[in-house]
């Protein structure tokens, strides 16, 4: 079986302020269903994990009891609790570890985010049976490339190598490049080059290979982790798993995938899964518009209503205490007003 481990310790600070620090978006429901982001990752990878014993979460100290609560069935011994966030790196390091320890060194291991959208999950579950042995055939990382549309700055960049044959019925190919986070120009070079595709941030390898991999390419963090386990935490530098290893591994492959994918970054993405045709507003809100067009109106208080005249492309999102209004192109600006007030709570 595939040992998930699910990465829920993020901030998701462009949602802000319907995310707040104790109640980020992995918790939120954003895509129209009832069952939060973290709960519906759960749910497409249990048929993967042969059941909630196989399934890990990891996440930060003041999220924990979010996640008891959302995923009552999760044993308490596969959730793992990190007193600091210190970015995905020191997560998969632990994670792996710990999966190590109680599998062994072969176990077969998953890294999933906790924020994003699957549109087909057969096809999903398909594509990672075929991700998991192509990782145990290679002893490798197998990665899910995401045929990108549009030059992305907040992705992975993957750039596909030789073909090293077929999985199921999907293609793998060796990794020539993986570039974190390219500037704008960088990303536009990369779309026209036809060989790149998104990182989708999913990783799925045998437990000793990731463990050799952050020893090569990470060494003081996997000493600190091996020595002390989650007490080296509040010692360890902020850096994730793409810049620590897969910018360097030479162990990494990419499967191009296309069950449907959306990474649930911020309110555009929302608007991409829920505006109907012919809608003229996303409207999660008692909307009343005058010749307003292109926004997104979202309030936590059903009873309130919201009136917008002569507005195009904008967000507005009321929510306890705050009100954000912002342009729908500048979303991304979120992050640095939140980090500015100091109003993640
Ligand atoms: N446990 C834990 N601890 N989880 C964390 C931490 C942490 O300190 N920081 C982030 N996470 C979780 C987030 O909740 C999310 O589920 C996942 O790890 C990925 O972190 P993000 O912060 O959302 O990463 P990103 O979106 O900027 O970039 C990654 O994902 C992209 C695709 O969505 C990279 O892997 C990119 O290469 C990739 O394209
Ligand atoms: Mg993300």
């Amino acid at each position: 079986a595939l040992i998930p481990i699910i990465l829920a310790g993020g901030k998701g600070e462009r949602f802000w302020p319907v995310s707040r620090l104790a109640r980020p978006k992995q918790f939120l429901c954003l895509d129209g269903s009832d069952r939060s982001l973290l709960q519906a990752t759960a749910d497409r990878l249990l048929p993967l994990a042969n059941g909630w014993e196989n399934m890990w979460v990891i996440t930060a100290a003041h999220l924990a009891d979010r996640v008891r609560e959302q995923l009552p069935e999760l044993p308490e011994a596969n959730l793992l609790v990190e007193p600091v966030g210190r970015d995905t790196a020191p997560a998969v390091a632990w994670g792996t570890l710990e999966v190590a320890q109680r599998y062994g060194d072969d176990a077969l291991v998953g890294f999933f985010p906790a924020d994003h959208w699957i549109a087909d999950e057969a096809a999903f579950c398909q594509t990672l049976t075929a991700a998991a042995e192509l990782a145990v055939s290679q002893g490798a990382i197998a990665t899910l490339g995401i045929t990108p549309t549009y030059p992305a700055t907040g992705y992975g960049y993957i750039e596909q190598g030789e073909a090293t044959g077929t999985y199921g019925s999907l293609s793998a190919y060796t990794v020539s490049r993986f570039t974190e986070k390219p500037d704008a120009p960088t990303a536009q070079t990369f779309i026209d080059s036809g060989r790149f595709s998104w990182n989708s941030g999913m990783f799925i390898f045998p437990a000793r290979v990731m463990v050799n991999e952050l020893k090569t390419h990470a060494p003081a963090l996997m000493q600190a982790l091996i020595a002390e386990g989650v007490d080296a935490y509040p010692g360890l530098d902020k850096l994730s798993i793409d810049y620590a290893v897969m910018e360097h591994t030479d162990r990494a492959y990419v499967m191009p995938v296309t069950f449907g994918w959306d990474d649930l970054g911020d309110w555009n993405a929302v608007e991409r899964l829920l505006k109907q045709p012919g809608e003229k507003n996303v409207d999660l809100a008692t909307h009343v518009a005058l010749d307003t067009e292109g926004s997104i109106v979202y309030s936590a208080d059903p009873d309130e209503v919201i009136v917008t005249i002569g507005l195009e492309d904008v967000v507005i999102v009321r929510d306890g205490n705050a009100t954000l209004i912002v342009r729908k192109d500048r979303t991304q600006d979120i992050k640095a007003a939140v980090k500015q007030i100091g109003a993640e709570d």
